[in-house]
């Protein structure tokens, strides 16, 4: 039988975590990316097709020249800021390339799909309690848009052609590799765990802290920091999951446990020997005070359990990446700064 998984957004950070758990777990990861974000330096496990996302005949030849029977689709933009100022860029790659996706699948005949989504799908939580997959789905942004119109898109196909899939939607990605064969290197970098390594290791690069006066305890910003060795786990695990008569599933995926922006600082100084300088600056619009998952439904469906329980040994793996990292900005972007 077919071991082959076409995982589009393959060479990106989550999706190259996601193909080395996929390769050692006995499938055959095929990645689908255009490198605008991605890097080669990060496909390790299969082939690498260089194509679109929106381009459906290729997606289609790629999934049968490969004999795929599912696909992991992370390809997509993924910067909330960014989605303000440009949601034409988010309705078109994140919309229009689950389209395509759903497209293909159909065409090629492949019938199981897991889909990245984001915490960015609920908004603003109403109240202090972890949020589940049942509380309110209320986008903030374009990008929380744009990823919860791919989950509907998607929950529809499902319906009336029979493909079946599931959405995960995860909380804060962070932390790398054990073995740091793959790594993070966004460009540029807006992800607090790796802006406050920089800032420890290296004291010109500035880190700023977006708010100190939110209603928690210490009054900063509280995030559920999950590993993406266990994102990319869960992943695996959603690829054979009996789904119900709708054919379609969300689930959350985080540790279930808050840390505020200070307790990630500390835990970098700790990991760095060093702290990072900040300066306070104002809120970044968009960001509520605290997003922590209610993580049972995937655990319970999926058998899953976070090896990562705590962010000290996260924050320890992403730094242990940047002081040995095999490689940085992605090629095409390193010529802009
Ligand atoms: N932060 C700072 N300074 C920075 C960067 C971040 O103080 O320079 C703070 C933010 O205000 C936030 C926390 O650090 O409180 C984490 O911020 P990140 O930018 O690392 O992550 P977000 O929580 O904003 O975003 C993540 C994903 C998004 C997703 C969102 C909600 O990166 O894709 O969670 O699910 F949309």
């Amino acid at each position: 039988t077919s071991c082959g998984i076409l995982v589009t957004g393959g060479a990106g950070y989550i999706g190259s975590h996601t193909c080395k758990a996929l390769a050692q777990t006995g499938y055959a990861p095929v990645v689908y990316d255009d490198l605008s974000n991605g890097h080669e330096e990060a496909v390790l496990w299969g082939p690498l097709v260089r194509g679109d996302i929106r381009d459906t005949a290729r997606l289609t030849k790629a999934m049968a020249d490969h004999d795929v029977f599912g696909v992991i689709h992370f390809a997509g933009l993924i910067e909330v800021g960014q989605s303000v100022h440009r949601p034409d860029l988010y309705w078109d790659c994140n919309v229009n390339g689950v389209a395509a996706v759903l497209e293909a699948m159909r065409s090629a005949e492949v019938g199981r799909l897991i889909f990245s989504s984001t915490a960015a799908c609920y908004g603003t939580p109403p109240n202090d309690s972890p949020l589940s997959e049942d509380d309110s789905l209320n986008p903030i942004n374009p990008y929380g848009d744009s990823k919860l119109a791919g989950e509907r898109m998607i929950a529809a196909y499902c319906a009336a052609f029979g493909l079946t899939a599931v959405a995960l939607r995860y909380f804060n990605a962070s932390g790398v590799d054990a073995e740091g064969q793959v790594g993070e290197a966004h460009y540029p970098e807006t992800h607090l765990i790796p802006l406050a390594i920089e800032a420890a290791l290296d004291a010109t690069q500035p880190l700023t802290v977006f708010g100190d006066d939110f209603p928690t305890d210490d009054g900063f910003c509280i995030r559920d920091y999950v590993h993406v060795t266990d994102l990319a786990q869960a992943h695996v695990l959603a690829l054979e999951v009996e789904l119900g008569a709708s054919g379609f599933e969300a689930m959350n995926l985080g540790r279930g446990r808050g840390s505020s922006v200070m307790e990630v600082i500390d835990a970098v100084a700790k990991a760095c020997g060093r702290r990072p300088a900040y300066s306070l600056g104002p809120r970044r619009a968009g960001d509520p005070p605290m997003l922590v998952a209610e993580p049972s439904r995937a655990m319970a469906r999926l058998g899953w359990t976070p090896a990562f329980t705590d962010l000290q040994a996260i924050v320890d793996s992403a730094v242990a990446w940047r002081r040995h990292r095999r490689f940085g900005a992605p090629a095409s972007l390193k010529s802009v700064a």
